[in-house]
């Protein structure tokens, strides 16, 4: 399909520059290869060259994956990307700025202030960094509350994500973990005193979906509230108010690779007051024009794919998509609902299904069913069904009628 070189040590040169095998790349991406030839056994002492190289992996790469914007995939928190964050990752990779270096970076460093500023408000915020992922915001949440905030223990419900507990672990910060209740979310009447405590409250429970009770927002010394799955809801005129009482939090962390439909590894960790909640988190050093902010050091430009697709969608545009998957969950649910066959653990509040058949076993279930359509949770020694609602190109109709195939 391709003409091939041969690498020369000589020609690497040409491998910084732009070429023509970046077309090529975009060409395997509309069309997989689907025969695959040998992987090198070891590390390889002469090079293949690039186009050879894409050509190889392709169908490992492209086609090793799941398709999360395949309409049956309903499975996880991972969404499928908008291709104009593909565009702008290239980008990124090809200048590979560093945060930290403002010389590098002075653009992708106002990208992401800029994106701080319209985001944050939405949350009650003043401000924040970006960071790879949830679990380093929630760190960084839960670092500032301890550095800024002078709290002395962590308390969150047993349905908090694990990424508290390794917080707590890693701070040597105590961690009061309270059984949830029926509807899986914080029982208020469990809660001591929290007068040094800082109360982590989860706007969207990575198993259920489900959201917290917001007015505890603020009965804590420090209230942090993840909002890595449900955060998003807030760009949505429909489901905004699901989320109120989060304006109150001193801290709010939102994955912008979850419902923001970003490319991994993109998150915000956002502050109330987020000058005086960073001084004690942020370190310079003398090779540094400006001090280093939370726990991660080098950094890239996520923000700029995240700026790209706000300015190509706006926020009507975000909101359609995170709108969309919010009525699939509903009609799945409803549907599910109506068959005796299936039990429904609860209505979804943010698009997370969670169901069981009733007279097969779950994993007989899910061994018929095509994989990525669903995922699977635990209660106890109960497993359930787990459905996420990231893919707005999921066809509700396809997978229902995957369901009662299985099923009859
Ligand atoms: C509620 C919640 N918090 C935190 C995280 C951790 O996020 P990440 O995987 O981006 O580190 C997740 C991940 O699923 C989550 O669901």
């Amino acid at each position: 399909m391709y003409c091939f070189r041969v690498v020369g040590l000589k020609k690497l040169d040409k491998s910084f520059l732009p070429d023509a095998g970046l077309e090529a790349a975009i060409e395997l991406l509309r069309e997989v290869p689907s025969k695959r030839k040998i992987l090198p056994e070891g590390f390889p002492e002469s090079g293949f060259g690039e186009l050879e190289t894409l050509e190889l992996l392709a169908p490992y790469v492209l086609g090793g994956a799941a398709k999360l914007d395949d309409p049956k995939s309903f499975a996880h928190m991972d969404p499928p990307t908008p291709w104009i964050t593909w565009a702008t990752s290239l980008w990124n990779a090809r200048l590979n700025q560093n945060l930290l270096h403002y010389e590098t970076a002075p653009f992708a460093i106002e990208a992401e202030e800029r994106v701080i500023g319209w985001l944050a408000p939405y949350f009650g915020m003043d401000g924040g960094h970006m960071c790879s992922g949830s679990t380093l915001a929630n760190l960084t949440a839960l670092w500032a509350a301890r550095e800024s905030g002078g709290i002395e223990k962590i308390v969150a419900s047993d349905t908090a994500h694990l990424s508290i507990v390794k917080a707590s672990k890693i701070l040597g910060l105590p961690i009061e973990i309270i059984e949830s209740d029926s509807e899986d979310k914080i029982t208020r009447k469990k809660l001591g005193d929290l007068s040094n405590a800082c109360l982590v409250l989860t706007a969207g429970t990575t198993k259920t979906g489900v959201i917290d009770d917001l007015s505890l927002v603020g009965s804590a010394k420090w209230t942090h509230v993840d909002g890595a799955w449900a955060g998003p809801l807030r760009f949505s005129r429909k489901h905004a108010q699901l989320l109120d009482g989060i304006d109150k939090a001193d801290s709010v962390s939102v994955s912008a690779h979850k419902w923001l439909f970003q490319p991994k590894e993109s998150a915000l960790i956002l502050f109330k007051n987020n000058e005086a909640a960073t001084k004690e988190i942020s370190f310079g050093g003398e090779y540094m024009s400006s001090p280093n902010i939370g726990v991660q050091g080098s950094r890239g430009a996520s923000a700029v794919s995240l700026l790209a697709t706000i300015i190509a969608w706006g926020r009507e545009g975000i909101a359609h998509y995170i709108d969309l998957s919010m009525s699939n969950s509903e009609k799945f649910a409803i549907e599910v609902q109506k068959s005796e066959r299936i039990s429904l653990w609860a209505f979804p509040q943010t698009g997370v299904t969670v169901f069981r058949p009733v007279d097969l076993s779950t994993r007989d279930f899910m061994a018929n069913l095509p994989s990525g359509m669903f995922s699977s949770c635990n209660f106890g020694h109960e497993t359930w069904i787990r459905s996420v609602a990231a893919n707005p190109m999921t066809d509700i109709e396809q997978i229902l009628r995957i369901v009662k195939k299985v099923l009859m």
